[in-house]
């Protein structure tokens, strides 16, 4: 099949690279010139595992990379949407640049095409798009809207869309419903999964992913309802976190006890310091904004997100409590990424935290191990060192705070970060560790939902033992 991907941010560059995966002729459009020439060299624009190896694989002969939407559209048969919708100021979501796209397919179409949402957009949006291409001169006959949400996380979201749990399409008519189902016809028959040097699955079977067909509606809810339905199950699992560490709990161990009941399910289960990146925090408003619309309060919403927020004042004051005053303290961060396996700092928790530490007088070394050069730029502070290891990061650092959850920051050699800290002081936003091998490590630790562990240790100097559960501020 021809297809048309236009945009080509995370969603939309995967999308187009894994269509030429699939077999078809794929042409990724984007306005940005810029980014078009840089991707026409061979440049990968973002960091997304085998993503590198895709458009390698594709560039120049099933994927092409233009500017020319029209052209593009005429050359097609699909044409995907995969434009920005950021939130607007009041929480909904700024459907302005799908729009501008739908005007622009409109005026192009020659023949039967079907246009399809595949950027996160609020119920009614296809109803729109129809809406507004027929009144740029688009024959009905010619064109149906469809909608089909990815569920693709970022740093993995090449496996996600060759290994999918499921295909949701939904079209109200079933010409349309027919040419979905033929996109995706190499992963729901299973064919793909049978080539040789496929994109390999690292954790899943090559299980085909069944097709759902819904209405239009029904597709544009099911992909807000779960993404506010995985956030509350974040928020949920931080509130119980809270409790636990009020009575002594460990979260870890309710949560595999609750996770064990296939019913819930353990992914989705690990507390933090709350939910980031450019969809969940995104989606949560404009869901919100949708039901308020509807007439329906949906109150639970705000209450996820409220509980959002309030984990990452939790976890500066756990900071604050292992280090008592925070003015001219030298701060190791590791993490600034919204989640580890990516370079993307939207929304990131990480980020917040850095900034409120800032302001509260820290000097922060930070390191990531992809997102440095994002952070850098947004972050624009000369109080933010970014260091090549996080070794380098906590040389000298009155304590560590981990916020992202890199696999390397779980693995740290702990004899040698001990080492070059000039206190073991580790809080702990992610859990990466367990706090009775960190004790055993002789660090003071700190994380969400477990006790602290204040061990007693060695003053750096030798002058004896103390019992650290005083700050061991060197500052007082
Ligand atoms: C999410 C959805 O998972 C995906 O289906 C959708 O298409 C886009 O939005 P993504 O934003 O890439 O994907 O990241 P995800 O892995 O879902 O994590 C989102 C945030 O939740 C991250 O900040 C992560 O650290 C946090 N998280 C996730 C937790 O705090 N605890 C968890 O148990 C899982």
């Amino acid at each position: 099949m021809r297809i048309a991907v236009i945009g080509s941010g995370y969603v939309g560059l995967v999308a187009a690279a894994c269509f030429a995966e699939l077999g078809h002729e794929v042409i990724s459009i984007d306005n940005d010139v810029s980014k078009i020439d840089m991707l026409r060299r061979g440049e990968v624009p973002i960091h997304e595992e085998f993503l590198p190896e895709l458009l390698a694989r594709h560039r120049g002969h099933r994927l092409k990379f233009s500017s020319d939407l029209q052209e593009a559209v005429r050359q097609s048969t699909a044409i995907f949407i995969a434009v920005g919708t950021p939130s607007t100021e009041h929480g909904d979501a700024d459907l302005s640049y799908v729009e501008q796209v739908s005007r622009e397919v409109a005026s192009a179409i020659d023949g039967y095409k079907i246009v399809v949402e595949k950027s996160t957009v609020p119920v009614f949006t296809s109803d729109w798009i129809r809406r507004v291409m027929l009144l740029d001169g688009a024959d009905a006959d010619n064109f149906d809207v469809a909608s089909n949400p990815e569920f693709l996380r970022e740093g993995t979201a090449v496996g996600d869309f060759l290994y999918p749990d499921r295909v949701v399409v939904g079209a109200d008519t079933e010409r349309c419903a027919t040419l979905l189902r033929q996109i995706y016809e190499p992963l729901t028959s299973g064919e793909y999964y049978k080539q040789q040097s496929i994109i390999p699955n690292t954790t899943k079977a090559n299980i085909p992913p069944k097709i759902i067909v819904t209405s239009t509606k029904s597709a544009e809810l099911i992909k807000h309802a779960s993404n506010a339905f995985l956030a509350t199950k974040i928020s949920f699992i931080n509130a119980v976190a809270n409790i636990c560490e009020a009575v002594g709990a460990d979260i870890k161990e309710v949560c595999d006890g609750i996770g064990a009941d296939s019913r819930i399910g353990r992914r989705f289960l690990n507390p933090g310091i709350g939910y980031g990146g450019s969809c969940f925090p995104k989606d949560l408003k404009a869901f919100s904004s949708v039901a308020r619309e509807t007439g329906y309060d949906f109150r639970l919403l705000q209450e996820v997100m409220n509980i959002n927020a309030e984990q990452r004042s939790r976890f500066l004051r756990k900071v604050r409590s292992a280090l008592w005053t925070l003015k001219g303290k030298k701060l190791a961060v590791l993490g600034l990424a919204f989640k580890g396996g990516t370079d993307d700092i939207r929304e990131s928790p990480a980020i917040e935290i850095i900034k409120s530490l800032r302001k509260e007088g820290c000097e922060i070394r930070a390191f990531d191990p992809a997102a440095c050069e994002r952070a850098r730029e947004v972050l624009r502070d000369e109080g933010i060192c970014y260091r090549q290891s996080a070794y380098e990061a906590a040389h000298n650092a009155d304590a560590l705070l981990i916020l992202t959850d890199w696999p390397e920051f779980a693995q740290l050699d702990l004899p040698r970060l001990k080492s070059v800290m000039t206190y073991p002081i580790v809080i702990d936003g992610r859990n990466l560790y367990d706090p009775r091998i960190m004790a055993g490590q002789g660090f003071i630790y700190s994380s969400v939902g477990r006790a602290d562990v204040h061990t007693p240790i060695s003053r750096p100097n030798g002058k004896g033992e103390k019992t650290a559960t005083a700050s061991p501020g060197k500052s007082q």
